[in-house]
């Protein structure tokens, strides 16, 4: 019986292992499918820490090596987490975090941005020494700040490039003119937005824009905040502290349009014997080689389901469906309150 599940563990794990994809001109190369970690500290409810690191060790194993975390994820404690989960097996991940948001005695501060440079300094010396690390893979500036020029921002990251503390430049939720300018001073290799089947914003001009600069995307949210896996509850049913209590598109009203429109996921889903999660991250990965999703969980498996969708074949009428049936105007509800959505640099 041991021999038999040792060769179907053996056989899923060749099945599942991952592609590489290539993200900007800077040789930055990750696994197709990566693994937010948000979720193992905040956002969707509590989780358990020996679950959240046997998924991290959990994703290694099947080929999903880039992690993607964050200085305010706690604050602080994701990257704790990730330093004590890959302690030993530093050299078998790419580790992505970010800095930006102002963080006064342990609190985030609102969605208030620092970027400046000393402040990127410091957050870059937190991040190192809770990851357990001498360098950062990825290091992404995680809102633009309206008070300190670009040129700024990437001449420091650049800096600590040149000094070996971070290896690639990212931007999360920059608009265009700010990816060319941060560009303009050292090689932007990622933008890290929100997109996904029900959430388009970047095909005007965000994607248009990374394809001339030759900048890969990491889609985060690729599951709508869990939504797209047709598992979503009401606004009211989820419990406090829950981001999606009051996310726009959960909200009586927009949750039943939203359901009704994401039906099509889970009918597309059906007839291929797989998960809508599935097909919402296959969408993702079908549509460019160089879109890296990020879905997050806190749990192996779902990890697992994720991982999977990078098998699945999509057609162009089974693309079509979907662009269609999600299109924006199938679509309820902002993806943020207006808060959150004044610090999105567009
Ligand atoms: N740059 C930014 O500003 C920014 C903003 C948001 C997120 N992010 C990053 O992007 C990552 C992904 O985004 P996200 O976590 O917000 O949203 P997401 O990936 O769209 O969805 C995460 C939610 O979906 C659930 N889920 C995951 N896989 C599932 C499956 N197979 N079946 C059913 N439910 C499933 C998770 O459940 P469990 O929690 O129960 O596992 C979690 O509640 C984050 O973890 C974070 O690293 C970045």
């Amino acid at each position: 019986m041991e021999t038999y599940l040792l060769l179907v563990d053996t056989f899923l794990e060749t099945i599942m292992t991952l592609d590489k994809r290539t993200l900007g001109t800077a040789g930055l190369e990750v696994s197709a499918i990566g693994l937010g970690c948000m979720p193992m500290s905040q956002s969707y409810g509590p989780a358990d820490e020996t679950e959240s690191i046997a998924t991290l060790h959990r994703a290694i194993e099947l080929g999903c090596t880039f992690f993607d975390t964050a200085e305010v994820y706690g604050p602080h404690t994701n990257e704790e987490l990730l330093g004590k989960a890959f302690a030993d097996r530093r050299d078998k991940v790419t580790i992505a975090t970010k800095f930006g948001f102002r963080i006064e005695n342990g609190k985030q501060i609102g969605v208030d941005r620092d970027s400046r440079p000393s402040n990127i300094r410091a957050a870059v010396e937190g991040s190192l020494r809770r990851l357990k690390t001498d360098h950062i893979d990825l290091l992404y500036q995680h809102r633009v700040d309206p008070n300190v020029p670009m040129e700024d921002v990437a001449g420091t990251v650049a800096d600590l490039v040149k000094e070996g503390k971070v290896s690639y430049f990212g931007l999360s939720e920059a608009g265009v003119a700010n990816i060319r300018r941060a560009h303009a001073v050292h090689p932007v290799s990622v933008v890290q937005s929100e997109y996904s089947l029900w959430e388009r914003n970047l095909e005007a001009d965000v994607i248009p824009a990374l394809r001339e600069l030759g900048i890969g995307l990491v889609p985060f949210s690729p599951l709508g905040r869990g939504f797209l896996t047709g598992t979503a509850k009401r606004a009211q049913d989820y419990p406090e502290g829950d981001f999606r209590r009051n996310d726009p598109r959960y909200q009586e009203g927009n949750f039943e349009a939203n359901v009704r429109a994401a039906q099509s996921v889970i009918d597309i889903a059906g007839a291929k014997n797989v998960k809508p999660g599935q097909i919402a991250l296959a969408w993702i990965l079908h549509k460019a080689p160089d879109f890296v999703p990020i879905p997050g969980t806190k749990r192996r498996s779902y990890l697992e389901e994720n991982v999977a969708s990078a098998e699945i074949e999509l057609s162009s009428d089974d693309m079509a469906a979907l662009d269609t049936a999600l299109a924006p105007e199938n679509v309820s509800g902002q993806r943020y309150t207006a808060a959150m959505m004044a610090a999105v640099d567009r």
